[in-house]
């Protein structure tokens, strides 16, 4: 199969393409989604395929309006509402029970509720009003992968498998939204993004955060966190700031590069040789460019280390070192005691 790339002002042959119940990656303000037909189980299932995805990992239902969650979601509890105002368009997953019978129980995985999501990107939202329905979509990334935060990314993963990609250039958050499950005693956050915690709490009252590891045998909240995830060709290990002298000793020409911002590489001062990706000047741009240096380095087959810089664990930090952990498989460089 061909895959065509489209340009904003083509969105209404990309409407076609979905209405037709073809795949066509999206852009959003986080990161490119593989759509689909969210009304179509048959398009759906073809989602998991063209990425790999295992079947019990369910998809976020991309909305245009809040209107339009009331059509698949059997309650819009308050506090939903109050994070819809407050936050659509924009980064912030919603979870909440399904409407019997209104969505097919390949888009949920088979539970009873449903991931939605007003996506901050025009482009995407004129596509779900042309298509006239909602859009599932995950990162449309091959399962596994750092996520695509340019067209070019999803070319690189699913040309050949998917019939369109809309090209609204590099994304700019760059990570994944935060997802929340409100169908429970205890909102509790299920994957941190740049919707933080204390945004939220703001708006809706105390949370409980909830995105460990799962076990083989426990059956997860947000199934995707049991899966593996960004992970790049080469193994990557997370360095801490004090660190980085040592690190510079260990490098070696030709296999290892360094993801970290231009205040520690300037002061790294590393040989031209060693390739090296920048992280720019801060956590959010970090944030922005961590998938794309990820990739970067999966370009280079003979790099087998990347040394990535890590940030404190809290506000957007927290998305940050979330994605860089699983990435680095919970792998720190650790140097010796000084
Ligand atoms: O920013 C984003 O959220 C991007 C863009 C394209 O919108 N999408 C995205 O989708 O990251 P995906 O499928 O890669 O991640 C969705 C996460 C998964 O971890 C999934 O398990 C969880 O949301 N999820 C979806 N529906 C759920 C549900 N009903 N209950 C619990 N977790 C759910
Ligand atoms: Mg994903």
């Amino acid at each position: 199969m061909e895959t065509k790339i489209f340009q904003p002002d083509q969105i209404a042959d990309a409407a076609r393409l979905i209405q037709d119940g073809q795949l066509v990656a999206f852009p959003t303000e986080t990161v490119y989604g593989l759509g689909a037909d969210a009304t179509n189980p048959q398009a759906v299932g073809q989602v998991y395929q063209a990425k790999g995805r295992p079947s019990d990992n369910p998809l976020i239902v991309h909305v245009s309006s809040p209107a339009m969650v009331a059509q698949y979601a059997a309650v819009i509890p308050e506090k939903a509402q109050q994070l819809m105002d407050q936050f659509w368009p924009g980064s912030l997953t919603i979870i909440l029970p399904i409407k019997s019978g209104a969505l097919d129980p390949v888009v949920t995985g088979g539970l009873d509720t449903v991931a939605f999501r007003l996506p901050d990107n025009q482009v995407t939202i004129d596509l779900i009003n042309q298509a006239g329905v909602p859009i599932v979509g995950p990162s449309a990334n091959t399962s596994g992968k750092p996520s695509p935060t340019t067209a070019q990314h999803v070319y690189h993963d699913l040309k050949g498998k998917i019939a369109g990609i809309v090209d609204d250039g590099p994304t700019r958050v760059g990570l994944e939204s935060t997802v929340i499950d409100l169908w429970t005693d205890h909102p509790a956050i299920l994957r941190p993004g740049v919707v933080t915690k204390a945004a939220i709490e703001a708006v809706i009252g105390s949370l409980t955060v909830d995105h460990h590891q799962v076990k083989d045998n426990e059956t997860p909240k947000a199934p995707g966190m049991k899966y593996k995830h960004y992970a790049p060709n080469a193994q990557v290990l997370m360095v801490n700031d004090d660190d980085w002298d040592q690190v510079k000793d260990q490098l070696v020409v030709g296999s290892t590069g360094v993801l970290a911002t231009d205040e520690h590489l300037n002061q790294l001062n590393l040989d031209q040789s060693i390739p090296t990706f920048s992280l720019g000047n801060d956590v959010q741009s970090a944030s922005t460019h961590l998938f794309a240096g990820l990739r970067w380095f999966d370009d280079q087959p003979a790099i087998t280390t990347i040394y990535a810089q890590t940030f404190p664990n809290q506000g957007v930090g927290e998305a940050y070192m979330n994605r860089l952990n699983k990435s680095a498989g919970g792998q720190f460089f650790h140097g010796m005691a000084k």
